[in-house]
């Protein structure tokens, strides 16, 4: 008996990590080896209905679903949004607990050149399934990395073969499609999750995995997370192995982000100081807190918000924190740019002035 169980928990291990799944999109329910799974894994959604936010476009697909009229696919959005999360749920309430064999997924770890439309998405699509009625599932993910030469040829392939294929095509950047792709599928757009319902998710999480969430700590983890749930329960993870007990500091220093206190003395001082005390102690701080200036401008901007300035001046100084965020990401000095960006505070503060 024992052994038995032993050979079937072995063969639930295998199908696991078959290689059309890629070790990817494992369900919840399954409790093998749970503990060491990323939460992102653990907790990804097992049913539609287990998809928060996206309910008009899991209902529609359903309806589909439901009539057998399932057309071919297009999800896009921002990364952690539930796309991949949402086209496994699909399969699963299609085939049932074993839709690995009735799916061919793709993403970005695959080779999906010209030859790999042409042999093995054709000879997917070509063989029937006995006994299996209706359709089969390639589902193409992280398709924005496809070269046009293939998304060319599957052009032709995804028309050829939709009596018994449907496709779903996954990215992050819709305009990295092919028109002519785009218009065989039915697009759907996945935006990033409003803070309720990451905050919903999370907190069954949090419940599951005792974790200790000050209210605090809670704020700041929605505020970082900006509507990506993969980032959200990412760094609830962390924190959650680094410290006893989360609060706010311990999500900023978990992520590397500026503390926000730290950014409100650092936009104060360099209005208010003199430009070498302020540029020192921008310095010591960034030094001692490991930060770059590219987060620290991101905490000023939002900081600025909420200060008072004359139109003028607050135009002024968005337009040259702008401009310094590309200058940096085209490799500019930090130095010169922080003290490029003082100069620029100083310059606001007299435009407010006048
Ligand atoms: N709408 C959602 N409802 C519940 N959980 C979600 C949702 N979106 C994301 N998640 C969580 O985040 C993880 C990542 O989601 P998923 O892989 O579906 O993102 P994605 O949209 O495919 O992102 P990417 O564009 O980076 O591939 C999932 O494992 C799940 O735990
Ligand atoms: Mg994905």
């Amino acid at each position: 008996m024992d052994s038995e169980d032993e050979t079937r928990s072995m063969d639930v291990d295998i199908a696991a990590f078959s290689p059309i799944e890629k070790g990817k999109g494992r369900a919840v329910g399954q409790p093998l080896d749970d503990e060491m799974l990323p939460w992102v894994e653990k907790y990804r959604p097992v049913t539609l209905d287990d998809v928060v936010s996206h309910k008009d476009i899991t209902t529609t697909i359903e309806k589909f679903i439901d009539k057998n009229r399932l057309p071919h696919l297009l999800f896009y959005g921002p990364p952690g949004t539930g796309k991949t999360s949402t086209i496994l749920a699909v399969a699963r309430r299609i085939y049932g607990p074993e839709y690995r064999k009735q799916i061919l997924e793709l993403n970005a770890s695959d080779d999906r050149g010209i030859d790999v439309v042409r042999e093995q998405i054709k000879q997917f699509a070509e063989t029937r399934t006995l006994f299996a009625r209706g359709f089969k599932l390639i589902i193409l993910d992280e398709a924005d990395m496809m070269t046009q030469q293939a998304q060319a040829a599957l052009r032709r392939v995804i028309e050829q073969y939709t009596k018994n294929v449907r496709f779903c095509i996954i990215c992050n950047y819709v305009n990295k499609i092919a028109p002519a792709i785009q218009s065989r599928c039915t697009r759907f757009r996945f935006s990033p999750l409003p803070i309720v319902e990451v905050e919903k998710r999370i907190g069954t999480v949090i419940e599951a995995e005792h974790v200790k969430l000050t209210e605090d700590g809670k704020k700041a983890l929605l505020k970082l997370s900006k509507g990506d749930m993969r980032r959200a329960l990412n760094v609830l993870q962390a924190c959650h192995a680094a410290y006893d007990s989360v609060g706010e500091t311990e999500i900023y220093n978990c992520t590397g982000n500026p503390h926000p206190s730290d950014i409100e003395n650092i936009v104060n001082s360099m209005l208010s100081d003199e430009f070498t005390t302020s540029y020192q102690m921008i310095s010591t701080m960034k030094t001692e807190r490991g930060l770059a200036l590219q987060d620290l401008i991101s905490g000023a901007y939002e900081y600025i918000e909420t200060i008072e300035f004359k139109p003028q001046a607050r135009i002024y100084l968005l337009d040259y924190l702008a401009t310094t965020e590309h200058r940096l990401s085209a490799g500019a000095s930090e130095k010169i740019q922080l003290s490029a960006m003082l100069g620029a505070f100083k310059n606001a503060v007299e435009l407010s002035a006048r």
